[in-house]
Order: C-alpha cells, then structure tokens, then sequence
C-alpha cells in the first residue's frame, strides 16, 4: 500500500465513486461522502457554467454540516472531474471556480496538463488522473499528477483493453503513490480485490447508476438491473474514444449493437455533441451482473461495506 495524501487516508471505505458524465450530480456526491466513500462529479454536467458554483457551494455546506452534527462518522472528501482535452472550451472558468472552493480532489482526464496540476497544487488540491495503460500513466505522473486512476478493459465509460492484473502489475513497478483500479468493481470482494493486486482504491462507476440520487432515467438504471456482462458493445462509434455501452440502448436508437462502424477519431468531441449522443446511448461496464436492485446510494455503500467485511474475514480464515 501506498503512502498517501491525508485528505485519501480517512474513508470509510478505499472507494472513489467515480465522474459520470450527465448522471453525477450533488446529491449522488452528499450522498457518497457521507456514506465514507469519495463522491465525485464532471463539471461538465453543470450547465449552464455559472450552476457550478451553486453545486459547489451546496456540497461543501451540506458536508460541513454533516460533519459538524456527526463528528464520530465524518464525511469523505468530494472530487470534480475536469476533461482536460482541447474541445473544453470551459476548462479556465470550471478551474476558477475550482480555486474559489479549494476542491480537494481533481480527476483529470484526456491528457495529462501541467498549468491544471499546478493550479490544482497552489490551493492544496491531489489531482489524480486517469489513463489505460502505462506510458500513459508515466506522462501523467511526468506532468505533476499525485495519482493515478487505472481504466483497465470492461470499465464504463471510456475504457481500455488491458487486463486489470497487467495494469496494476507494470504501475506498481515505479509507481508507488495513490492508485484506484477501475473496471467492472461492483461488489464489495471486488473492492479487497483490488487492495489486494496492490491498487489503495477501487474507482466504482455503473454500480451507483442503479441508485435514486443518480440522475438517469429510471429505464437506464432498471436496465443496470436487467443486464450483465453480455450485454455491453464496445465501441468508438459515439464520441471516438472506445468505451462501454449497454446493447439495448443501441439497439433503441435504431443501431445494430453487433456491425457498429468505425469512427473517424479527428472527431473526437467532448462538447454539446457528447451530451446528445450519451443520453440516448447508454454508458457502462461489465460489472452489472453484481447489480440486482435499485437502492439508495446509501444502502449500496453498505452493501459494499458488508461484503467487504465478509471477503476479509473469508481470506483471514481460509490462509
Ligand atoms: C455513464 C458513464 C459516464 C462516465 N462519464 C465519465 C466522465 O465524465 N469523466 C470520467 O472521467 N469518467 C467517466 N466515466 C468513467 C468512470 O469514471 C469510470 O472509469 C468507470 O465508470 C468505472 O468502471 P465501472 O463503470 O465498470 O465501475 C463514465 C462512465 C459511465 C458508465
């Protein structure tokens, strides 16, 4: 394990819940913190910009009042995604924004910046940031990144190929600051799991879509329910990036999950296009099959939580 940051010693679980692009919004982030697990939200999904500082001051009041009536189960600190890509043209404004509310956990994803780990550093932030393999996780770390988020092969969202094993494996070789493994976590064994192949975090996405506070259509979360592992296309068709969807929101909007074309990746585009194509497509990972009901976010944590008191337990028996 690794030395960490303080601000990622004191969870209650080693969980991050992870940026989803739409679906994350303050209430699924109180929600996470509060349980002990890291919440975390895209700027992005606030719009228009200005609704970023209305969600950040909302979330830091609310935890500071949590915190302050339940000192004995304080809340996990909260994280802002920002894409870093060129097609952002509201990365300068979210930062500020960022700056004015001291936000204690960036996640950066496409492309590691070194003016964005800078800015994050000068007000106390951890950036982690995320990447598929490991010459990418070398230029994240070369850029200033505390951490590193591992996207291995079956995550939601856009994901990589590798094996989640190789990836942890090759990090852990240079990399010994925080790393959360994310793809296809939904159970609380899973979440020991990673500890075990060396990861301090399990970094956990589609599993809190199946959950009230998420901000989905109740069918995209009954389908979290109804599908498993069968049932996710990979594909770069909807935004050029490869990622994970689920085949019968495919299928709805007229497509053949099984004969998808190529995209053309110079159109790669994170903007007012990205929304149209991810509310009728639907993200996700591999790991549904663990999902059998729609709960609150709470309840999921303590699922996770017991789970992962009982595969602890199961180990310290069986060696
Ligand atoms: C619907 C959906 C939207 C996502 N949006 C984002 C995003 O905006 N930014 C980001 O960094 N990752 C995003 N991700 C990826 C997740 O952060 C994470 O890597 C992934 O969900 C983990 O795998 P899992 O879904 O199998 O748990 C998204 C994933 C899903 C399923």
């Amino acid at each position: 394990m690794s030395k960490l940051p303080p601000v990622l010693q004191k969870l209650g679980l080693p969980v991050i819940g992870s940026p989803l692009f739409i679906i994350s919004n303050p209430k699924l982030v109180i929600e996470q913190c509060k349980a002990g697990v890291v919440g975390s939200m895209p700027a992005l999904n606030a719009r228009p910009a200005e609704q970023l500082e209305d969600w950040l001051a909302e979330i830091t009041e609310t935890l500071a009042a949590w915190d302050k009536a339940n000192p004995d189960r304080p809340s996990a600190p909260f994280a802002i995604n920002q894409i870093v890509h060129k097609s952002n043209d509201r990365l300068d404004h979210d930062m500020q924004v960022c700056a004015k509310y001291k936000v204690p956990i960036v996640i950066t994803s496409l492309g590691a910046r070194e003016d964005v780990n800078q800015a994050v550093h000068s007000w106390g932030g951890v950036v982690l940031h995320d990447i598929i393999n490991n010459k990418f996780a070398h230029k994240a770390v070369e850029k200033g990144a505390d951490g590193l988020i591992a996207v291995a092969t079956g995550a939601g969202g856009h994901a990589g190929v590798k094996s989640p094993f190789a990836l942890i494996q090759e990090i852990r070789q240079w990399f010994d600051g925080p790393l959360a493994l994310s793809g296809s976590i939904a159970s609380g064994g899973a979440i020991l799991a990673a500890q075990a192949m060396g990861a301090d975090f399990a970094y956990i996405g589609s599993a809190f879509i199946a959950t009230h506070e998420a901000r989905a259509q109740e069918a995209y979360k009954q389908a979290i329910v109804d599908c498993n592992s069968d049932d996710i296309v990979y594909s770069n068709l909807f935004t050029g990036v490869h990622g994970n969807y689920l085949a019968p929101s495919i299928r709805a909007a007229g497509l053949d999950p099984e004969n998808l074309p190529e995209s053309d990746p110079s159109k790669m585009n994170f903007g007012g296009d990205a929304k149209k194509a991810w509310k009728d497509i639907w993200g996700c990972g591999q790991g549904i099959g663990a999902i059998s009901e729609i709960t609150s976010t709470a309840e999921l944590v303590q699922r996770f939580k017991r789970e992962y008191a009982q595969a602890r337990e199961r180990l310290s028996v069986s060696v």
